[in-house]
């Protein structure tokens, strides 16, 4: 078997702890070492696995016995520690979102490629087994013509939330401000069904039209949006979500993650798939729903991560392409831009002119 892969990690915050558990669990993969602005979260961490502890993430670049840079740390520094890791020669597996623009998240890719190094973001959904199940259906032609998605997140979070997320790891507010997040509820959550769509049904976003706010609290992100997405083809896809939702979503479900074809249909909810098709497949009878045989739901992270290891271990490219983070930036970005020039915005317009950009006052 080929060396495991030696992982490096920049954030030692709430998702890091798990990440390194799937890193653990690898036969393809090892944590060698650990940096966070906050010492005491990476020299936990780093103990916990057995791993060095670096101070500063220059440092942890440099390590001769660094493959692989884990970067898991508020948004706006994704571009510049992307890049620094890019640039010290090293793989980069960057937590969602790519950047905290589609601009940063450009730039991330076109570094990356230019300093010959691998880049790609841990879409966990890809490694779900209910996206998998609908990614064959649409690959089996089981819901004819794509003519629509609707992507849907309602939740209530906790109050807590907001000064360090669900564990309280690591106390900051940065997920409420715009300059730091990028945004709230779209950029953080509805990421990743915006990737598990685009991978499950390879459709590509021509347009998107959004109206977002904040209602139910003090954060500077939105907790509340809507989005039409218009894809290529003629598809049209709704993304609905809210953060701060009384009850959440209530005894009768969120509605679930929707694919309609011209044949069929697909939805995922409660972890559950269901499908309808007019014609026979092997799925289900013509003219019923039927909820499709519960594949085994697994631990995606653990998954994802020793995939990415295998991978990488033995020279192959990362299973998820560099452009995946990029192009649900573009969605995203598109969506925050719309709101501004009350109006659609077309993907292709994201880099014709300046993406509107957050200044950075990054020290
Ligand atoms: N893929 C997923 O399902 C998933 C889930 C949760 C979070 N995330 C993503 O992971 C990232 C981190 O989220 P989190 O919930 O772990 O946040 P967190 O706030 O718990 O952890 C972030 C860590 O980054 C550290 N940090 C801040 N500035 C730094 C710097 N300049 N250098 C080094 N370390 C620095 C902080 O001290 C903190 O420990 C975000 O991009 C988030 O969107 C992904």
């Amino acid at each position: 078997m080929a060396e495991p892969l030696r992982f490096g990690f920049i954030g030692a915050g709430e998702i890091a702890l798990q990440t390194a558990r799937a890193v653990e669990a690898s036969e393809h993969a090892r944590l060698v070492a650990v940096s966070d602005a906050n010492p005491e979260l990476a020299k936990d961490l780093a103990s916990r696995h057995g791993a060095a502890f670096e101070p500063t993430p220059d440092e942890l670049i440099a390590r001769a016995d660094v493959d692989a840079v884990y970067i898991a740390v508020p948004h706006f520094l994704h571009l510049m520690l992307a890049q620094a890791a890019a640039r010290g020669g090293k793989h980069v597996l960057l937590e969602k979102p790519a950047g905290a623009t589609a601009e940063d998240a450009e730039r991330v890719v076109r570094t990356a490629r230019e300093c010959g190094v691998t880049l790609s973001v841990p879409f966990i959904y890809r490694y779900a087994a209910t996206w998998g199940r609908v990614r064959e259906l649409v690959a089996d032609g089981a819901l004819g013509t794509l003519q629509g998605v609707r992507i849907t997140y309602v939740h209530r979070k906790p109050d807590s939330y907001w000064e360090g997320g669900y564990s309280g790891r690591s106390r900051s507010d940065w997920r409420t401000r715009v300059l730091q997040a990028g945004g709230g509820v779209l950029i953080m959550n509805c990421i990743h069904e915006i990737d598990a769509v685009r991978w499950a049904t390879g459709l590509e976003a021509d347009s998107v039209f959004a109206e977002y706010g904040t209602f139910a609290t003090q954060a500077e992100v939105e907790d509340r949006i809507g989005a039409v997405v218009q894809y290529r083809g003629g598809a049209v896809g709704v993304i609905e979500a809210c953060s701060h939702a009384p009850g959440g979503a209530g005894p009768a479900g969120d509605g679930g993650q929707r694919i309609i074809g011209t044949t069929g249909q697909a939805v995922i909810s409660g972890g559950k798939v269901w499908y309808y098709g007019e014609g026979d497949h092997r799925a289900a009878p013509a003219g019923r729903w039927a909820e499709l045989p519960a594949p085994q739901e697994r631990d995606a992270r653990a998954l994802l991560v020793d995939d990415y290891a295998r991978a990488l271990s033995v020279g192959e490219e990362p299973p998820i392409p560099d452009d995946a983070g990029l192009e649900a930036m573009k969605v995203v970005t598109a969506a925050y831009q719309s709101k501004r020039h009350r109006r659609a915005i077309r993907i292709e317009e994201l880099f014709q002119r300046p993406v509107m950009a957050p200044r950075r006052t990054v020290g």
